[in-house]
């Protein structure tokens, strides 16, 4: 009998894939964490520090250790955090500056996996992770569905964090979602905002804050609070780390939660062929199926801008060492 074991390989033990394997560690989800990384001492390091994670009672014995691609073979997810070094933050193009550095990191990781395993699902969180997950989606003989970018998850979260805190409410009572790009074009779904059913321009009404409402001093704290943390302390990594620990979550135990992840557009609200944020239902098969929400016409135009912004990053990109996959 095969041994039950749900195994997630983590590629890039940097930052963000040392926090996120941390992150996994208490689940009791997960029996086998492999990192892999073109540093073998950092992988090492990290894994053998997580491990002694392990031997405190709070944490369930998880066989956490440094690996290979031969970890991919029969690993169920894999989490890619692969990268180069950020670029400059005084770099104007932000994180799409590392489009070309990371292109040929993708390619090694795709062919890599590709040549061991089509099962695995792959959660994409390196940058700019919009344009990662439509190469991996359409650059590689990889099952589409199968290949989940953490997008605006992160945005959300913060979207979400950010209202509960000016209403003083537990954040879990908040809905709403940040669409589009993981970067400067992403934007509000507003109409679709609210704590506890209250649209989001009735909230000063029946909640009370004593920050008025205002979307534009909102989307702007979304924006600017990745940029605020890597002023003060250099990157971000356990924000992420919980985005990618719920997405494990909802793959593992087939929760199918609705959420804001990247993937290729197929039609969606008129938009084809570049990958971004919509909310899509994630389960054991990866993305279940997108879910077009109801969105407001400035809302639309801002998905079309959002999405003509990340394809004009992709048509300048050098994709010289890709084959499209027909
Ligand atoms: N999507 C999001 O919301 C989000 C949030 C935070 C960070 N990020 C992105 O995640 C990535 C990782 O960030 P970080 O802070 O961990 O960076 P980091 O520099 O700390 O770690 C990157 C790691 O990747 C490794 N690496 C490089 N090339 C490799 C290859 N070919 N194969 C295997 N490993 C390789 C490096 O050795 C390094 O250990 C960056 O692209 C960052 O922009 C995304």
């Amino acid at each position: 009998m095969k041994p039950i074991k749900t195994k997630v390989a983590v590629i890039g033990a940097g930052m963000v894939g040392a926090t996120a394997a941390a992150s996994l560690l208490d689940m009791d989800l997960i029996a086998e964490i492999a990192l892999i990384d073109i540093n073998i001492d950092r992988a090492t390091g990290e894994a053998l520090d997580l491990s002694h994670m392990t031997a405190f009672p709070f944490n369930p014995n998880v066989n956490i250790h440094s690996g290979s691609y031969d970890d991919c073979a029969d690993a169920q997810i894999i989490v890619v955090t692969a990268s180069a070094p950020m670029p400059d933050v005084n770099d104007k193009n932000g994180r799409m500056a590392l489009v070309n550095k990371n292109i040929p990191i993708l390619k090694n990781i795709m062919d890599e996996i590709s040549s061991r395993t089509k099962d695995a699902i792959l959660i994409f969180v390196s940058n700019p992770v919009d344009i990662m997950v439509y190469l991996a989606q359409n650059y590689f003989d990889y099952p589409a569905n199968r290949i989940i970018g953490t997008g605006t998850l992160l945005d959300t979260a913060r979207f979400r964090r950010i209202l509960a805190r000016n209403y003083l409410v537990n954040t879990l009572d908040v809905s709403g979602f940040i669409l589009g790009e993981h970067g400067k074009t992403a934007f509000a779904a507003w109409s679709q905002t609210g704590i506890a059913g209250i649209p989001c321009e009735n909230l000063d009404v029946f909640i009370g804050s004593e920050t008025p409402f205002s979307k534009v001093d909102i989307l702007n704290e979304v924006k600017m609070s990745g940029m605020e943390i890597i002023l003060s302390k250099g990157f971000t990594n356990y924000g992420i780390a919980a985005a990618v620990r719920q997405l494990i979550q909802a793959i593992v135990l087939n929760e199918l939660s609705i959420l804001p992840v990247s993937t290729t557009f197929t039609g969606e609200y008129g938009i084809e062929d570049v990958a971004m944020s919509i909310p899509c239902i994630i389960g054991s098969n990866g993305i279940q199926r997108t879910v077009e929400i109801p969105l407001s016409d400035a809302e639309i135009d801002e998905y079309h801008a959002s999405g003509n912004f990340i394809k004009s990053v992709t048509d300048s990109a050098d994709l010289s060492i890709l084959t499209k996959e027909q």
